[in-house]
């Protein structure tokens, strides 16, 4: 399919990727510049030679490249951790699903994605500066229609009831166990990220008062490899930690 001027393409050179719009006009690096009007009816998997002579291939960008390269004005939930809350969270087509510290909308974006167009994402944040980051990351793959943003700090309790499932990422999750599990849909899950440990500690003490089960603490570590065949082996560094994420099922009794 040639591509259009609403598209967006990752430019990929020297294993460096840039996620540009056709709309944005010049693409600049050391590389030299791209004039990016020029690539409309090119399609994905062409190449094309910057002013330097240098050659970028044309790929299609895929969830990945808009989460890393959506603009960030919180702490953001990256990729690795965010495909296992998707799995663990079993977010599909036409669900309900609630989540509380939208920040940026790294997960706002995923979860819009992945519950379809029949699905809704209630997202609650208490600064609106952030809501209008988030919105604007997910107008740029036309996701806005999907999440209904509520501009609050949640003392308590959310407006929502029987929701297929909830997410916490702010400072204090614990202060809303109670509200969570009020608005889940019976055996039903709850995610929560938190960066330190004595988060989880609280988290789990709060969760020992209500009818949880199924409860399971974890973390995802990600060790990217250097791809040379002859000399296959870890890249030296990595990211060390990110959060720690829980998980527990919401039952009628205990
Ligand atoms: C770390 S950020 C969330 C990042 C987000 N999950 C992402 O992937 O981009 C935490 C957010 O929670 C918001 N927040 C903290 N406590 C809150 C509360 N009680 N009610 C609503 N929002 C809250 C903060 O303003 C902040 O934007």
């Amino acid at each position: 399919m040639p591509l259009k001027k609403e598209d967006y393409l990752v430019l990929f050179c020297d294993g460096k990727r840039y996620l540009v719009s056709l709309k944005e006009g010049f693409f600049h690096t050391h590389k030299g510049v791209i004039k990016l009007s020029e690539l409309e009816g090119k399609e994905y998997g062409d190449c094309v030679f910057s002013s330097k002579g240098e050659k970028f291939h044309l790929l299609k960008p895929t969830l990945f490249d808009f989460l890393m390269k959506l603009r960030r004005e919180t702490q953001i939930i990256y990729p690795k951790d965010i495909g296992f809350i998707l799995v663990k969270l079993g977010i599909s087509e036409g669900m309900k699903v609630l989540e509380c510290g939208c920040g940026s909308g790294a997960l706002t974006t995923a979860l819009a994605f992945f519950v379809g167009e029949k699905g809704k994402v209630f997202s609650y944040e208490k600064e609106e500066k952030f809501i209008e980051v988030a919105r604007e990351n997910l107008k740029r793959l036309n996701l806005e229609g999907r999440v209904i943003f509520k501009h609050k700090e949640v003392l308590e309790t959310f407006e929502e009831e029987e929701v297929d499932a909830l997410f916490l990422d702010v400072k204090e999750p614990w202060k809303l166990i109670p509200g969570a599990y009020q608005s889940l849909k019976g055996g039903h899950p709850l995610g929560v990220l938190v960066p330190t440990t004595n988060q989880v500690s609280m988290v789990l003490k709060a969760l020992e008062e209500y009818p949880f089960v199924d409860i399971e603490v974890l973390e995802i570590l990600l060790r990217p490899y250097k791809t040379n065949p002859e000399r296959l082996r870890p890249e030296d560094t990595m990211i060390a930690h990110t959060g720690y994420l829980i998980f527990a099922k919401k039952v009628l009794e205990k």
